[in-house]
């Protein structure tokens, strides 16, 4: 079999040591995202998903609240791009995600970060930047971020931010 096309996409892990630090390398990725950029965030309740994305906000410059959208499944909100923050926590099944319109060919003009986007499951988007946030260690505050990044937009995305 040839290596090249059963090459596993681009992964690293970025070690976190405190919330802020998670906050920092949001913003790393909010400052570089492009149209079109899909975060998926995986990681149980309070691993760092909304911190993460409020950094994400940050670098986009999105001066406004960014809390998770628990009850509505998306917010919106306008800084450099438009950052469509979605939080599947709640969806009964991926397929009322699809019916609610939450990721279509709308967003592309923007920045989607989805929380709990394993409950997408294969609705995700084939090209995105998937972060699952492991809480590590016997600190409470330190959590490895394990990437993967699908598709150049991502690739790229992902070695001018988390440094690989
Ligand atoms: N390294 C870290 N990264 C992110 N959050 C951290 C970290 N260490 C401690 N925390 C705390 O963990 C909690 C994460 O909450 P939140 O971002 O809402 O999680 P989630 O959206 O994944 O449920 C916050 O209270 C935050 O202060
Ligand atoms: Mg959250």
């Amino acid at each position: 079999m040839e290596s090249s096309a059963a090459a596993a996409p681009p992964h690293g892990t970025v070690r976190s040591e405190s919330a802020d630090h998670t906050h920092a390398i949001g913003r790393a990725l909010g400052e570089r995202a492009q149209p079109g950029t899909v975060v998926a965030l995986v990681g149980e309740l309070g691993a760092g998903k909304t911190r993460l994305t409020k950094g994400i906000a940050e670098g986009l410059g999105i001066t406004g609240v960014v809390n998770s959208p628990t009850f509505v499944l998306m917010n919106e909100h306008h800084g450099r791009l438009p950052l469509y923050h979605v939080d599947a926590y709640r969806l009964g099944d991926p397929e009322e995600g699809v019916a609610a319109g939450l990721l279509d060919e709308g967003h592309a003009d923007g920045v989607a970060v989805i929380e709990w986007a394993d409950r997408l499951d294969a609705y995700l988007p084939e090209e995105r930047l998937e972060i699952v946030i492991e809480i590590a260690g016997a600190d409470a505050t330190t959590r490895d971020l394990h990437w993967r990044a699908h598709g150049r937009q991502h690739v790229r995305l992902a070695s001018e931010a988390l440094g690989s």
